[in-house]
Formats: C-alpha cells, structure tokens, sequence
C-alpha cells in the first residue's frame, strides 16, 4: 500500500518534514518515491495575494533539491514540476497523485503562508477532501 508515495514540497520548512517522513517509510518498505511541486502562476491583478514570485525554472530546482535528497537515502526517486491550472495546487497534486497510482500522499499540515491560528492549510484541506488514497499531513 505504501510503496509509492507522492510528497508535495511547496519549499516551506513543513513540506521538508514530509519529505523526511516520505524518506523514512519508503526505506522501511522499499518503496518509490515521486515529488511533485506545483508551480502557482502569479496573476498581476492580484499580485501578491496569490501565487509566488518563482520561475518555472525554480521550481525545477526545488523538486531536484528532494530528488536527490530522498536518493541520497537510497530511495528510488522521480520529480514532477507542474503549472498551476484553475484548479489550483490542489487539483494537480491530485492529478499527479492518479498518474503516479500513489498508495499514499505525504504532505505537511500548513505551507508557505503566515495565518497564525490555522490549523491546516487550504491545500493540505483539499487533497485530503478529495484523494482516493490515505493522506499523512506531517507536523
Ligand atoms: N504549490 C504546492 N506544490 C506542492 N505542494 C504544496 C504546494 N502548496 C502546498 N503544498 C503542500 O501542502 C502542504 C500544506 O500547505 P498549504 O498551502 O495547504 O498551507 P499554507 O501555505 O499554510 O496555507 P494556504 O496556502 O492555504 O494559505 C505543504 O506543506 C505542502 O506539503
Ligand atoms: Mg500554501
């Protein structure tokens, strides 16, 4: 059930803490890992309130940072950097999470924003509102 694991990584120190626990259960069931993160396209009318000011590129690098981390633990790794559509990180996440046929997605309890008080992010809420699979958020 656990031997292909999607961890979303969205560069925040929570998303790092599922990439531990992703490394940690993949060796213990020699399982495979696959990153995705999904790149938010900023909007200018609405610059700043949404989206990050990362590049494309950027977020390559992102997902190679974790590749090679969970590598360098002997796991078998690949990486899945992909645009934000109108649905949202969410919705890519989950679409990622089909194509992979993950038996387990590893995310973290809250993101890159600063809401004090917020026990669970937005995307964190939804993919586990909508995955067919378990979903372990990481605190
Ligand atoms: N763009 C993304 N790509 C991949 N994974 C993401 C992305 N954004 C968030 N995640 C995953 O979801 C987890 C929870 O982040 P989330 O964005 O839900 O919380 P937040 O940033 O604190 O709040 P919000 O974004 O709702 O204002 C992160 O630790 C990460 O695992
Ligand atoms: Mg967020």
């Amino acid at each position: 059930m656990f031997e292909r694991i999607l961890v979303a990584v969205d560069g925040s120190d929570h998303s790092m803490r599922a990439v531990v626990a992703a490394k940690d259960l993949a060796q213990k069931s020699n399982g495979e890992v696959r990153v995705v993160h999904v790149h938010e396209r900023e909007f200018p009318a609405v610059r700043g309130a949404v989206g990050t000011a990362e590049t494309p590129a950027q977020a390559g690098r992102l997902v190679e940072r974790y590749v090679k981390e969970l590598e360098a633990g002997g796991v078998s790794t690949s990486g899945d950097a992909r645009a934000s559509g109108l649905g949202g990180a969410a919705r890519e996440i989950l679409h990622s999470a089909e194509e992979f046929d993950a038996g387990l997605v590893i995310m973290g309890t809250r993101g890159l924003s600063d809401f004090a008080g917020l026990l669970l992010g937005s995307v964190a809420h939804k993919v586990i509102h909508h995955a067919r699979c378990p979903v372990m958020v990481v605190r």
